[in-house]
């Protein structure tokens, strides 16, 4: 073996041995009479002590390496003296005194350095992921996801859950992203998918009787990136036959909290779990992934705005939209340009503005004097007054509200309660506070498609009282579907499905897929039903977003080892690149505008 320890093992308790070490130069400092040598491998740092009088031929080579080189060393463990201690180091009450050096490779000065944690481009960092990883924070976010892996494998083993892996080279799935899709050389014209999810075929697997399924499974999702998004992602898929709702929420309460008290025991978790129907999360956050570390709540002023002299509230509620409003504690102070700040913020939401009123006094008690607003003059001292109130404002509070439609308003208002919580410093970094949000409806409007989607995805149950609304009102049939939230982002959603034939095809025409489309496109799943499938459920949450939240970060890309840009590439491979003619030619396959692509 090159080595018997790993560098960031060494303790007092090794004084006297003799070790062998192997890893990398992390730093190096010449004392003229000395060489210290901070030597890295995965296990963290060691101090390597290198002497002139004692081993000259160690010494002659500890002269020549550069940081980044890969070293063997041997040599004696010591302890160091009470001055020389380092406690900020897992080995820094011990040295490693070499007695020999053997440079096992050479490297180039890297472009950027492993050793100092400075403000290094993210493109760079990622074209060069290799030397980045090698950052021991880098290293811990790896270590995390291992862990977390490990977790989640011993946890749904235990409960009984097999592991299955289902194929990459699928039918399309309609999760709602685009597809990314691969050409078949076989059969011109033809077009695998990768899977957005293992959708169908984890129902598939129940119908086939395996009753408890899950996968680490890796899904592929052309959609606009975000800080929390991958085109390629990873999720814990799971399903489960003869459960219901409780079933699986009671499961993944144990899960997360299990994982939590295993990775990140510094954080506090509330339980139980909170829970919110969909509705109650709109209307008191005005979103479905609230952040529940903090209050802020949003207050309906619709009825107030209705009969109000301004006529932008009055007309809004005569065109169908609300008014709601949000307080900021103690915001009466602050000035103008401030308040404009959250305008311009709105504005970048989809809203044309917002209302702010400043009350210097109670606003049961406020005169024309106590309240500051750009539309005083409009909304009257009366109205001013009804939604101070009506929001819970006390003196010295700033109540801002939006007007428009009910979702454009939500997604405001979400947007500026959690900037509120940021400026007010209410957000508690020691809490994961998870919650699961419950009864969400079964479809939404598209107003462009002038059409029903489905809000989670066309295989989900509506509840059993709400099936009658599914021709007369579908906006009201609730989903038996449930997600799972945490500190503001979504970790993962699920439903109880349909399983039967019938229930299956109502969904599909109200989606309208015509039953020959049905058929055609998801006629496996159909069939399926028909051959006794067992009722089931079940759940997906992405990884990288738990990996995230644990790790303390808000990019998806510290604890992806070779994550993409947000422009779905990756700067160390080239990917995604063009392929040669021959390759287009054995694929049936031609680029739109050049006969002849440049090829790689
Ligand atoms: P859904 O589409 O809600 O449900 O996905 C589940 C979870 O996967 C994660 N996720 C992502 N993570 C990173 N990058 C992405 N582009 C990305 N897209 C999704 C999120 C999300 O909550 N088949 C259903 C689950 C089911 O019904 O069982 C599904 O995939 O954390």
């Amino acid at each position: 073996m090159l080595k018997t320890h790993g560098c960031g093992t060494l303790r007092a308790s090794h004084t006297g041995e003799s070790v062998r070490l192997a890893g990398w130069v992390h730093r190096r400092r010449d004392h003229g009479q000395l060489i210290f040598i901070d030597l890295r491998d995965r296990d963290g740092i060691v101090q390597v002590v290198v002497r002139p009088d004692d081993h000259p031929e160690a010494y002659a080579i500890a002269n020549e390496v550069r940081g980044e080189y890969v070293l063997r060393v041997a040599g004696e463990v010591v302890g160091r003296s009470e001055a020389t201690r380092n406690p900020n180091l897992g080995t820094g009450d011990i040295e490693v005194v070499a007695t020999s050096v053997e440079v096992l490779n050479a490297a180039k000065t890297p472009p950027f350095s492993v050793s100092e944690d400075d403000d290094v481009n993210e493109l760079v960092r990622l074209q060069y992921r290799y030397i980045d990883l090698r950052r021991p924070s880098m290293i811990s976010a790896l270590e995390l996801r291992h862990r977390l892996n490990q977790h989640i494998r011993d946890f749904m083993t235990g409960q009984g859950f097999l592991e299955v892996e289902t194929p990459i080279l699928v039918a399309a799935t309609p999760e709602g992203a685009r597809d990314y899709v691969v050409p078949s050389r076989l059969t011109p014209g033809a077009f695998y998918a990768l899977p957005q999810a293992p959708q169908q075929f984890k129902q598939l697997l129940m119908v086939a009787g395996v009753e408890r399924y899950f996968q680490i499974a890796r899904c592929f999702r052309d959609e606009d990136l975000r800080a929390d998004r991958q085109p390629e992602f990873v999720q814990l898929d799971l399903e489960w036959s003869f459960c219901e709702e409780e079933d699986i929420l009671g499961l993944l309460e144990e899960l997360f909290a299990g994982l939590a008290a295993a990775l990140r025991p510094d954080l506090t978790v509330p339980r139980p779990f909170p829970r919110l129907s969909w509705h109650e999360a709109m209307e008191r956050y005005g979103s479905d992934k609230p952040d529940l570390r903090y209050g802020l709540e949003l207050s309906d002023c619709s009825d107030i705005a209705a009969t109000s002299g301004f006529g932008v509230f009055s007309s809004t509620i005569a065109n169908g939209g609300r008014v709601r409003g949000i307080v900021m504690p103690g915001g009466a102070s602050l000035s103008r340009r401030e308040v404009d700040g959250f305008t311009s913020l709105a504005k970048t939401m989809g809203a044309p503005g917002l209302v702010s009123l400043q009350f210097s006094a109670d606003p049961a008690t406020a005169t024309e004097d106590d309240v500051r607003s750009p539309v005083l003059r409009h909304l009257g001292i009366d109205d001013a007054r009804r939604i101070g109130e009506r929001c819970g404002a006390s003196a010295g509070d700033l109540v801002l509200l939006a007007a428009g439609d009910s979702g454009m308003v939500s997604t405001v208002l979400d947007g500026i309660r959690r900037e509120l919580a940021r400026r007010l410093d209410l957000v508690d970094d020691s809490i994961l506070n998870f919650g699961f949000v419950t009864d969400f409806p079964l479809v939404e409007w598209d107003e462009d498609g002038q059409r029903w989607d489905a809000l989670h995805h066309p295989f989900t149950a509506p509840q059993s009282e709400d099936i009658g609304l599914l021709e007369g009102d579908p906006a009201a049939v609730r989903a038996r579907a449930y997600d799972t939230i945490c500190n503001g982002f979504e970790l993962g959603s699920g439903s109880i499905r349909i399983h039967e034939r019938d229930l299956q095809m109502q969904v599909f025409e109200l989606l309208g897929v015509e039953a020959e489309e049905a058929q055609q496109r998801f006629g496996h799943m159909l069939n399926a039903f028909e051959y006794g499938a067992p009722p089931h459920g079940g759940f997906a949450f992405g990884i990288d977003r738990v990996a995230m939240l644990l790790a303390g970060t808000e990019n998806i890309r510290e604890v992806i080892a070779f994550p993409k840009t947000m422009s779905a590439s990756d700067p160390m491979t080239g990917a995604p690149m063009p392929i040669s003619d021959e390759q287009l030619d054995e694929l049936h396959l031609q680029i739109e505008g050049s006969a002849t692509p440049d090829a790689q």
